[in-house]
């Protein structure tokens, strides 16, 4: 089973570096396949913390080689920067393969991506700010600069011309902003070209061989279904495909080869940024969920919005990912509560919806309705074994496998690497 892509379910920070985490020691290669720096993990290794955004989580495990992915935008500042922060840790960083396909973030990147952000006032995104949607438009709109760019001077001044032209148009008539000087774009891209060469693949042929070897491949996504470009809440959405299909799109490699597919999902809720969310907490049980989750963003420090565990919600991203595994995070932090509520359909004015509505206007009209099920008070930071749960927490977890259409192969109940429960291993 050597082909294994992990997912997020919700609207991501589930927690997914740690499931890469926990495949550890079984994997041999590690490949983020879309977005870029708006992600955000943290992966706690004994008493240290690491928080990446760009690079993949595997690349804290000796004996892993991760790699940049074609679906992934690199902005090379933040690359070498998180490179460097982690060489300076003592973590071996020279494993590193980046697909020579990748696209490039540049300082217009970042620009439009806050300017378009002002522009949209009350309509806006609540994008992270660091170029994606603009990178992701560029590389559609077929005026996106790529990683093997940089070693031939010529296109790549061309390229950047090409993408400029219009560009400044809009930053100046319509933004108010100063033209980007095409000069300025290029040299910022050839200093970093030297440093990335020794980096760069053709990563798509390096993963086959692997795979063909028989050799244990994690496609990481980035970001989480209901922020996926064609099937989250769109327009409220990152501009790539964080579903599992994305992996094959993002990596180059056939679908055929993605043998396991595992959706992390957290016990409660959170999404960042704006769009709907109808399990969504405005009161002090939410302020309680958010203080005991610890939840505020890896990336851009926001306080996330909170809210109950969504059953529908993860039977969609079962149905769209083709999920077989769930690994479900944070169970400890429902610790303490009487009752636990659970969204088990919507309502839209009246009337039942028991899947995720296609109706976007449905959607943002849903409210949940909530079975209740009873909590408990015992730290279960402890367990390691199903059993070693109290009877309610494995009821909770059953009734959530019951109504997700999969099964729960793992169960998170602390921060730490080891802090887990496995079912079901992810690997054999
Ligand atoms: P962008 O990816 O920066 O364009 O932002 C688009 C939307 O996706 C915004 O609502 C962001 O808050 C959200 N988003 C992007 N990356 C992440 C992530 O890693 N976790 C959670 N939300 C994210």
């Amino acid at each position: 089973m050597p082909g294994i892509v992990i997912v997020g379910v919700q609207w991501g920070d589930e927690g997914k570096g740690k499931a890469t985490d926990l495949l550890g020691d079984r994997t041999d290669w590690v490949v983020k396949f879309n977005g870029g720096n708006n992600a955000g993990h943290t992966v706690v290794i004994g008493d240290e913390k690491y928080a990446l955004h760009l690079l993949p989580s595997g690349i804290l495990s000796p004996g892993v080689t991760p790699v940049i992915g074609n679906g992934v935008v690199i902005d090379p500042e933040v690359l070498f920067a998180e490179l460097d922060a982690l060489s300076a840790r003592g973590v071996d960083v020279s494993k590193l393969r980046v697909s020579a396909n990748a696209h490039l973030i540049t300082h217009y990147h970042r620009t439009l991506d806050k300017v378009t952000e002002r522009f949209l006032g009350k309509k806006q995104i609540g994008t992270t700010g660091r170029g994606i949607g603009p990178a992701y438009a560029d590389k559609i709109s077929r005026v996106g600069i790529r990683v093997q760019d940089l070693f031939d001077e010529s296109i790549l001044r061309q390229k950047v011309e090409g993408a400029l032209d219009q560009k400044n148009h809009l930053l100046v008539k319509v933004f108010n902003r100063r033209a980007i000087a095409v000069e300025e774009i290029v040299d910022e891209l050839l200093s970093y070209a030297e440093r990335l060469r020794p980096m760069v693949a053709d990563t798509g042929y390096l993963l086959d061989e692997a795979l063909q070897r028989g050799e244990v491949v994690v496609f990481e996504g980035g970001q989480a279904t209901m922020l996926d470009v064609d099937h989250g809440t769109y327009p409220y959405v990152t501009s790539s495909s964080a579903t599992a299909g994305g992996a094959a799109t993002g990596s180059g490699v056939g679908p055929n080869r993605l043998d396991r597919i595992v959706g992390i999902v957290k016990a409660y809720t959170t999404r960042v940024g704006a769009g709907p969310f109808p399990t969504e907490l405005f009161d002090e049980q939410g302020d309680w969920l958010r203080a005991k989750g610890f939840e505020f963003g890896t990336t851009t420090g926001r306080a996330r919005r909170v809210g109950w565990y969504d059953a529908p919600i993860t039977r969609y991203a079962t149905r769209i990912n083709g999920i077989t595994d769930l690994v479900l995070t944070k169970l400890d932090v429902l610790t303490g509560l009487e009752q636990i509520p659970v969204c088990v359909a919507y309502d839209v004015e009246g009337r039942r919806f028991d899947e995720v509505p296609v109706n976007q206007t449905d959607f943002h009209h849903a409210r949940p309705i909530l079975e209740h099920f009873p909590g408990w008070s015992e730290d279960i930071s402890g367990c390691r074994t199903f059993e070693d749960l109290p009877q309610t927490a494995q009821d909770y977890v059953l009734a959530l496998e019951r109504m997700s259409g999969t099964r729960i192969s793992v169960i998170g109940v602390g921060p730490s690497r080891d802090q887990v429960i496995v079912r079901h291993g992810l690997v054999d």
